[in-house]
């Protein structure tokens, strides 16, 4: 017992981390901060869920084009806890967002970003952009038909970006097309540069919590003024301050273990997301479905005219940080009350109502691939084997069941083609399945000749009558 507390002492004597630990845990804060100030260190709570979990699913991950898929769904399916591992760092990551905006709108409601916090807001708008990217990195990980989905996507917006757009997309892609390497870059990014970054300014971000000190809630009609507000506030905590532990922390413990048992929950209960089919380059859609996080953005894109949209997809991200960046360190004196603010809480509703009202569309999202399209049951197709049959399992394996819905099956990003045999010619078919059109891709040179014909075939069987099909695959099944 003794020895334990001189090698104690002799660590506090040449480290100081003890006392200074300590320091952290008791320094005073302002006093009744209540429930609105746990968001900052519930998220940070879900970066340490994060990077343990991340952590041990790297060591089941393989970062190679051939063998990503295969060892996700081993650790999906085999892998102790895999499935959990999976669901934890998905949701995790869910959470993290989530807590970062529900953090920010705190802050800026709050007027928390005023002098002398302004470095904390664009620390944090830093800290919101590297999620983010965390996120979308992350998601390509699972290197399914999505995830891949979204990254060429992503490429080829980048390359739209005048002078430095072709840069930018050969090193999203590490290459010129999408392959291995795109994957270990991304691997690397998601695994080390971003984090290393994130840390950084997680660092940071807490150094200047703990060098302005925790903002006291705000009162109506008291303003910040520079001249003033170091004063007060020093006067604020030796008059009224309380001890961060426990006074202040003991809601944070609670909401993080509220936080912890929620995300365990959705991992046991949901799931991870379910891994769609191998990528496959020659199957083609032309919209990504990105995690919910991002759907949001995604869906904004799909609405906003075609000619429009390249400088959307450039212009208005880049916009739309500068303003958060630059807006609150502007106002940064002041009211800080939100009743007095009137303009703050109507932008902040607005944000909020715009993001939720895209993230719906982007849910019901009928212009985008539904990658997730069952094969079509024997009772549509009609026919258990012949060309109309190898038709039927071509139309969903090739892709075009996402974008195309046959007697309510499918996607509806292209036409319904149920009754499509009484619409266009066997002739027809062939040229739009070759040439594609407008946001449907051309399959010339990726369909073989004989797969074209069963493709053709079938859908030249869908048509009002049933009795014509079983005509149409009579007569076709002789001209084979
Ligand atoms: C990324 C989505 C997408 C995929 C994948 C896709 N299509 Fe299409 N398809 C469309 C869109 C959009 C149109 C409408 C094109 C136009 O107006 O020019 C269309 C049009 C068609 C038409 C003409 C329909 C009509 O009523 O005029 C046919 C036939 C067709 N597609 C068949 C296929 C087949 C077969 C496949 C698979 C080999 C396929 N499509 C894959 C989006 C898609």
């Amino acid at each position: 017992m003794k020895l334990v507390k001189r090698l104690i002492a002799a660590f506090e004597e040449r480290t100081g981390l003890i006392s200074a630990l300590k320091n952290v845990a008791l320094h005073p804060v302002p006093p009744d901060t209540g429930w609105s100030y746990v968001f900052g260190s519930a998220a940070l709570l879900a970066l340490i869920i994060q990077v343990v979990t991340g952590t041990a699913l790297a060591m089941g991950y393989v970062s190679a084009a051939g063998d990503a898929y295969q060892a996700l769904q081993f650790i999906t399916n085999d892998a102790f806890m895999g499935s959990f591992l999976r669901g934890l760092h998905f949701f995790g990551a869910s959470a993290m967002v989530l807590l970062v905006g529900a953090h920010m709108t705190q802050v800026f409601l709050m007027g928390c970003y005023k002098y002398p916090r302004e470095l904390n807001w664009i620390t944090g708008v830093i800290l919101l952009v590297l999620v983010v990217a965390l996120g979308f990195t992350g998601q390509l990980l699972r290197w399914d038909q999505t995830a891949v989905w979204a990254v060429v996507v992503a490429a080829q917006q980048a390359g739209r970006i005048p002078l430095i757009g072709s840069a930018l997309a050969r090193f999203i892609l590490g290459g010129k097309t999408l392959g291995a390497q795109t994957l270990s870059r991304f691997f690397a990014f998601h695994v080390f540069f971003i984090p290393a970054l994130l840390f950084a300014f997680v660092g940071l971000h807490l150094l200047l919590v703990l060098h302005d000190g925790i903002s006291e809630p705000p009162v109506p009609g008291e303003r910040v003024d520079p001249k003033t507000y170091r004063e007060r506030y020093r006067k604020l905590l030796e008059e009224r301050g309380v001890p961060f532990w426990p006074d202040a922390a003991w809601r944070d413990v609670v909401f993080g273990f509220a936080v912890v048992v929620a995300i365990a929950a959705l991992a046991l209960i949901v799931g991870p997301p379910r891994l769609g089919a191998p990528p496959n380059p020659s199957l083609l859609a032309k919209d990504p479905a990105p995690d919910w996080y991002l759907l949001w953005y995604y869906a904004a894109l799909a609405l906003v005219p075609n000619e429009l949209s390249s400088a959307f997809i450039v212009l208005a991200p880049l916009l739309g940080i500068l303003i958060v960046l630059l807006v609150p360190p502007i106002w940064n004196t002041g009211e800080r009350h939100p009743r007095n603010r009137p303009w703050a809480v109507a932008a902040t509703i607005m944000v909020w109502l715009t993001v939720g009202a895209l993230w719906i569309e982007g849910i019901r999202a009928p212009w985008s691939p539904r990658f997730e399209a069952k094969p079509l049951p024997s009772s549509v197709v009609g026919a258990s084997n012949g060309p109309i049959f190898r038709g039927a399992a071509l139309f969903h394996d090739k892709g075009c069941e996402f974008c195309h819905e046959i007697s309510g099956y499918g996607g509806q990003r292209g036409p319904d083609l149920t009754t499509v045999g009484d619409r266009l010619t066997p002739n027809e078919i062939t040229i739009r399945i070759l040439n594609g059109g407008y946001n449907m891709p051309s399959f010339a040179g990726i369909l073989k000749p004989e797969e074209l014909d069963d493709i053709v075939a079938f859908l030249e069987s869908r048509t009002a009558h049933p009795s014509a099909t079983s005509f149409g695959s009579a007569r076709l099944t002789k001209a084979h």
